[in-house]
């Protein structure tokens, strides 16, 4: 392993290397405890930003030169070097050292060895608090877009499944009670609309994100001429920041990404959960594809959804990252807190846990295997009370009068050990004379769904109206 420090030409000032490497260390007559480096340091996870710290850089380089605090061959020498830097760093040559605390430092001290007096120049009316703002908004505009496919991955996967399932009857439940027949689409359309608004959450968070930093410097901006603006079109930012010192302490476009990051994960658990009961025994509505299950070291027959459980489980990091920000920057004064650097871990693993659950779930519905004639069975019985009382509604009986009638045909029907569909007419006629031959159609569960064709509902009319509407 190569020292990059080795390299190192002389710099200007004097005595050993100072508290953070060779770059601040003008301060101090003493180097800093190293358990204390240990601590604050963010270069163990902030590397994480490299990429976009450089992206930054090179920006602000071609800004300086542009207002002649740089030469054109100074910028040039800076980008070469950045590039050069982020090659090491993707290739693994990069060496870092946990005396210089973070990327940031970590990138402009390499640049110095590279590119010199040049080098030395670039961190001009800037600041590691506007930079770090800057860092972590670049990132995430890329992230969110990221997630914005995967959402869109999924939606799509669960649209193709309920373009398949229309007529697929099954009960729909309050309470986990059998309540009325839906179908299998419109249940999982009903995940489609959760996702809607998902993409929009964080359509608005990536609006929020998408402001530039770069010139509030540590907190009160700088006596040189800059062009923000030109940086800001450089990075393809729509605005920049209105208020140096919001600019260095705001991390609502952080916690706007983790709220709807926690939404999102409560609805990829919702959705899990929903499978983990279809695939099991009691309800018999689905299987689980072998290749998403898991076995049990000790019971052979044993097939688990622990890839479901522990989306289910990880919703809990999801929201702590969200529950931890929130708290992290209740207590905050204006401007730049060190506090703030625990934002990137926060971030950085509410990505790590929904983008891979988003990707598997778009996944492993297309293999989702059901039953539909379970699922029919199911969805018939006592779930069409409510159809047989509509349908005295329908005779002109009032909806009460017609909700107790249907009420004592299913206790007296439970009593007997039987179902609704074992009932004859003259059952029917016993409780209310209401009831005509047309009756007995409404003990079907086919019949319920296609009777409900009220705007939203489930009838398959209605579902396909909505499938078309939703496109793909
Ligand atoms: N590592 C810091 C962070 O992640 C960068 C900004 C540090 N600024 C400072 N003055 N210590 O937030």
């Amino acid at each position: 392993m190569k020292s990059n420090r080795k390299k190192t030409a002389p710099t200007s000032g004097k005595g050993a290397k100072g508290p953070s490497g060779n770059l601040i260390r003008g301060r101090f007559a003493r180097r800093r405890l190293l358990e204390v480096e240990k601590f604050t340091a963010s270069l163990p996870f902030d590397r994480r930003l490299y990429r976009h710290d450089i992206r930054g850089s090179i920006a602000h380089a071609r800004m300086l030169a542009r207002v002649r605090l740089l030469t054109r061959a100074e910028a040039g020498r800076i980008e070469r070097g950045l590039k050069r830097i982020e090659r090491e760093i993707a290739s693994g040559q990069f060496v870092f050292d946990l005396s210089d605390e973070d990327i940031h430092l970590a990138i402009e001290r390499r640049l110095t060895q590279l590119a010199g007096d040049a080098g030395r120049k670039l961190h001009t009316a800037r600041s590691r608090n506007d930079q770090v703002a800057l860092d972590l908004r670049l990132y995430l505009k890329d992230e969110i877009a990221e997630v914005l496919k995967l959402v869109e991955a999924l939606r799509r996967a669960l649209v193709t499944v309920a373009r398949e399932h229309v007529e697929t009857v099954m009960p729909g439940y309050t309470h986990l009670q059998r309540a009325q027949p839906v179908s299998l689409a419109h249940h999982v359309l009903a995940y489609v609309e959760m996702l809607e608004r998902d993409r929009e959450r964080f359509e608005q968070a990536f609006r929020r994100t998408d402001v530039m930093p770069l010139g509030a410097g540590a907190l009160a901006g700088t006596t040189l001429r800059i062009d923000r603006r030109f940086v800001a079109r450089e990075l393809g930012f729509s605005r920049i920041s209105e208020n140096s010192m919001d600019a260095v302490s705001d991390r609502d476009f952080v916690l706007d990404f983790l709220s709807a990051a926690s939404i999102l994960a409560v609805h990829l658990s919702r959705m899990s959960e929903e499978i983990i009961l279809w695939t099991s025994a009691e309800f018999g509505f689905a299987a689980l594809p072998d290749e998403f299950s898991t076995g049990s070291s000790m019971m052979p027959q044993k097939k688990n959804p622990d890839l479901l459980e522990l989306i289910r489980g990880k919703t809990g990091r999801v929201v702590g990252d969200l529950v931890a920000m929130l708290t992290t920057l209740k207590g905050l004064p204006l401007a730049y807190n060190s506090d703030l650097q625990e934002d990137k871990e926060r971030v950085f693993d509410a990505l790590d846990t929904i983008k891979p659950a988003l990707d598997l779930l778009a996944k492993f519905w297309p293999r989702l295997v059901f039953e539909r004639r379970a699922m029919s069975e199911a969805a018939g019985g006592f779930a069409l009370a409510t159809d047989l009382a509509e349908y005295l509604v329908g005779r002109g009986v009032p909806f009460r009068q017609a909700h107790d009638i249907v009420g004592a045909i299913v206790r007296e029907t439970a009593e007997a050990g039987k179902s609704l569909g074992a009932l004859t007419l003259a059952d029917l006629r016993r409780h209310s004379q209401a009831f005509g031959a047309d009756a007995m159609e409404m003990l079907r569960a086919e019949t319920s769904l296609n009777r409900r064709t009220v705007a939203g509902g489930p009838a398959p009319s209605t579902v396909r109206a909505r499938l078309l509407r939703l496109g793909r």
